[in-house]
């Protein structure tokens, strides 16, 4: 890339009035990540090797105030989004109103259904969640536990999508991690959500994150999965939250309280193979072949 060519992207971005648009977060999010990756790369790959310093230092400066100004956009626009979850106690449907005002889920993002991994939902909503802080592990994990990793916004828009959850609904995620699910799944859906985390720095970060979005129907319990109670809960989600043994005797202990009512696992990620081995379970849904899509199952 020539000097030329960056300072015609910086340009480009300075004079995009759409960017500076409180609505265009999903646009705005890729002109920042364009900036990082395809102007201040260069940029820097330049100048270890050109002469044109004084030239490659200006243009710095103008993409790194261009980020600058869009992050400010974004900033208040995240305050404002918090505030009103806090204050007005959105329902189900005014929740999902006010994130598609910033996704056009049918235009832009069912096309991206087929990949998998995070994407600019996923700092959206990062950005409603009021903690910033993220706590680090400090409790050692036992072998057959799976260290913490989120599952995609865009899978728990899904799962909601797909599940009909009914008003009566209990939704546990088995393995919360920092609460991203469980709050979700609540603000989307309405339904009473808990989530079951074996670290406590987690579990207390997710529940200062539903504390200060005063969201009175989820709670976090910071308790190993295989002691927990499971008596109030009719959908459980599990992203690959352990393996081998201790999958196996918390399944168990779901197929115990499926003889008490009918109950539904939805999963994500590898644990999917093990549980369509459970005969006491039905997928509710066709097999899907990709593991990294949510699926859905029934207790018989
Ligand atoms: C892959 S992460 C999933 C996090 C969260 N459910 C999500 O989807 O965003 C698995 C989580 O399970 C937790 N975990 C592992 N073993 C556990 C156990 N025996 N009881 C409760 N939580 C456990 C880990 O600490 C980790 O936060």
């Amino acid at each position: 890339m020539t000097t030329t060519e960056i300072e015609s992207c910086i340009e480009s971005a300075e004079e995009n009035s759409l960017l500076y648009e409180e609505k265009s977060f999903d646009k705005r999010s890729e002109a920042i990540d364009f900036i990082e990756f395809q102007v201040l790369d260069p940029i820097e790959v330049l100048s270890q090797k050109s002469i044109q310093q004084d030239e490659l230092v200006l243009l710095k400066d103008r993409a790194e105030k261009v980020i600058f100004e869009l992050y400010k956009i974004d900033i208040k626009l995240f305050q404002k989004l918090k505030k009103t979850i806090r204050t007005k106690g959105l329902n189900a449907t005014a929740f999902k109103s006010m994130v598609s005002e910033y996704f056009d889920f049918d235009l832009t993002y069912k096309k991206k259904v087929k990949e998998t991994g995070y994407d600019n939902l996923d700092i959206f909503i990062n950005g409603l969640l009021p903690c910033e802080t993220i706590p680090e592990q400090a409790k050692p994990l036992e072998p057959e536990m799976v260290y913490y990793q989120k599952t995609p916004a865009r899978i728990i828009f899904e799962i909601v999508e797909q599940a009909h959850f009914i008003k009566e609904d209990v939704f546990i995620d088995i393995g919360s991690g920092l609460g991203q699910v469980a709050i979700l799944v609540n603000l989307l859906a309405g339904i009473k959500t808990k989530g079951i985390e074996f670290e406590p720095s987690f579990c207390s970060y997710a529940t200062s994150c539903v504390m200060a979005l005063k969201l009175p129907s989820v709670t976090f319990m910071n308790i190993d999965a295989r002691k927990a109670d499971y008596s109030e809960g009719t959908v459980f989600f599990m992203f690959t939250p352990f393996k081998g043994e201790m999958l196996q005797d918390v399944l168990e202990i779901l197929r115990k309280e499926s003889l008490l009512r009918k109950i539904r696992i939805i999963t994500y990620g590898p644990c999917t193979a093990e549980v369509e081995l459970q005969s006491w379970l039905r997928s509710a849904a066709p097999k899907n072949e990709n593991m990294y899509k949510a699926a859905f199952f029934t207790s018989c």
